[in-house]
C-alpha cells in the first residue's frame, strides 16, 4: 500500500499499533506496519531496557515512541513524589472500599516500597517526558507521538533537527489544528470509542472533521478500527491510514495476563466506560467493581493528574496481587466486544489487509456496476 504515511515511514502498510509492550511494537513493525511504544509509565532507565530489547528484535524495521504531554497537571518541579503526599480521601476511600470488600491489604513491611516502585514509574509531567526523550533519542526512533496535549514548538523543533516526524492525538478538529499550528507532521484523529484518553465525538463524525480541518496534513483513523473494513471506512474517509490500541490487547504478545485477557474476551462493547479513575481525565476502561466504586455516592472527586494516577497505585497492588479479576480495570475501547480470543499480531495485520482488500474490490464492484 502507498499512502503519505507509509511514504513518511517507510513501511509496508499503514497500520499502526499503539502499545505499552515491546513485543506488540517489535511484532507490529516486522509485519510490515509501524509500532509505537507507550513511555508514560516507564522509568528512564526501564525505557532504556525496553528500547534496547526492540532494536536487537525489530529487525531492522522503523518504529516509535508515544508521550504524554498534558497541557494541564500539578507542577511537580524535581521533588520525588512519595505514598505521604497522595490526596488523603482519595487513598483511604480505596483503602475503605477493598476492606469492605475482602481484598487483603499489601503487607505492611513491603506496602511503602511497592507503591513508591509504581510511583516511580508515572512520568506525566513536561520535564519528566523530556528526560524520558533525552532517553529514547540515544535508539534509532522513527516517529515520536503527543498523547495529551499539543507539543511544545520547541519539542517540535528538536525532533525535526533530527528528521524525527512527530504526531498528536486529538479528539476534537480544534485540538488538532492547535497540534497543526505547533508544527507536527501528522494527527491521530481519536474518537470516542477508543481505549484510554478519549474526547467526546465519535469516529464516525470525528475523522472527516479532522481530515478537513488541517489539510493537507495527514491523518491516521484511531478508535474501534480492528478489522479491515473498518480500516477501509477510514481510508474511504479520507484517512492516510490507521492506528490502533485495543485490537493487540487480545493478543499472544500483549501484556495482560491470563485473567484479564479472559474478561477481555468474555466482555460485550457495551462493557466499557469512560472513567475518571486512571488518571483523573476521562479514559474508557474495561467496567470493574473498582470503576463502580467511583460512581458511588460516599466516593471523592477525582485528584488532578498526576496525583489520580498515583493513589491508583495502591489499590492496582491490591487487586494484582489478590488476584481480584472482576476488581481490575484496564484501559479498552468499545472494540472489545469483537476480541474473542488469543491470536497474534501478525495474524491481525494479515486480516486486516485481507478484509482490506475485499472492501476495496466491493467498492470497485460499485463504481464500475454497469
Ligand atoms: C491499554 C491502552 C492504553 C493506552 N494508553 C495510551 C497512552 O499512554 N498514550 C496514548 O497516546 N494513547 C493511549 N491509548 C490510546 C491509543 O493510542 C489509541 O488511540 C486507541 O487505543 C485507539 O482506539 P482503539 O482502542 O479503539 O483501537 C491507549 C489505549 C489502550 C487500549
Amino acid at each position: 500500500m502507498k499512502t503519505r504515511m507509509t511514504e513518511m515511514l517507510g513501511i509496508d502498510v499503514p497500520i499502526f499499533a499503539f502499545s505499552h509492550c515491546r513485543d506488540v511494537v517489535a511484532e507490529v513493525s516486522k509485519a510490515g506496519g509501524f509500532g509505537v511504544l507507550g513511555v508514560a509509565y516507564k522509568t528512564a532507565d526501564q525505557l532504556d531496557t525496553e528500547l534496547k530489547w526492540i532494536d536487537e528484535h525489530v529487525g531492522g524495521k522503523p518504529y516509535g515512541i508515544d508521550v504524554l504531554l498534558p497541557n494541564k497537571y500539578e507542577k511537580l518541579g524535581d521533588r520525588r513524589i512519595t505514598p505521604a503526599d497522595l490526596p488523603a480521601p482519595q487513598v483511604e476511600f480505596m483503602r475503605r472500599v477493598l476492606d469492605e470488600a475482602g481484598i487483603p491489604r499489601l503487607p505492611e513491611d513491603m506496602a511503602a516500597n511497592l507503591v513508591q516502585q509504581m510511583l516511580d514509574r508515572i512520568n506525566m509531567t513536561r520535564e519528566q517526558t523530556e528526560a524520558l526523550l533525552d532517553v529514547a533519542l540515544r535508539h534509532p526512533i522513527k516517529a515520536v507521538v503527543s498523547a495529551l496535549g499539543t507539543p511544545p514548538r520547541e519539542t517540535v523543533a528538536r525532533l525535526h533537527g533530527l528528521g524525527i516526524p512527530v504526531g498528536a492525538l486529538a479528539g476534537k478538529p480544534a485540538h488538532a489544528v492547535d497540534h497543526k499550528e505547533a508544527g507536527v507532521d501528522f494527527i491521530v484523529a481519536q474518537g470516542m470509542e477508543a481505549g484510554g484518553h478519549t474526547g467526546k465525538l465519535s469516529s464516525m463524525i470525528l475523522w472527516p472533521q479532522v481530515i478537513d480541518a488541517v489539510a493537507p496534513l495527514p491523518v491516521l483513523a484511531a478508535g474501534g478500527v480492528g478489522r479491515g473494513r473498518q480500516m477501509a471506512a477510514a481510508i474511504a474517509l479520507g484517512a492516510d491510514g490507521v492506528w490502533c490500541g485495543s485490537i493487540w490487547l487480545g493478543t499472544r504478545e500483549s501484556e495482560l495476563g491470563p485473567e484479564l485477557k479472559e474478561r477481555f474476551f468474555a466482555a460485550k462493547s457495551e462493557d466499557t466506560v469512560q472513567s475518571r479513575l486512571r488518571s483523573g481525565k476521562p479514559a474508557r476502561v474495561l467496567r470493574s467493581k473498582l470503576s463502580d466504586a467511583w460512581e458511588r455516592a460516599d466516593a471523592p472527586g477525582f485528584a488532578p493528574m498526576p496525583y489520580q494516577t498515583m493513589l491508583m497505585a495502591e489499590p492496582h497492588l491490591r487487586v494484582e496481587r489478590g488476584r481480584e479479576s472482576a476488581w481490575q480495570y484496564y484501559p479498552v475501547g468499545q472494540l472489545v466486544g469483537d476480541i474473542k480470543s488469543e491470536t497474534s499480531c501478525r495474524q491481525i495485520i494479515y486480516d486486516m489487509m485481507n478484509e482490506f482488500v475485499e472492501a476495496a474490490e466491493r467498492f470497485g464492484r460499485i463504481v464500475h456496476a454497469e
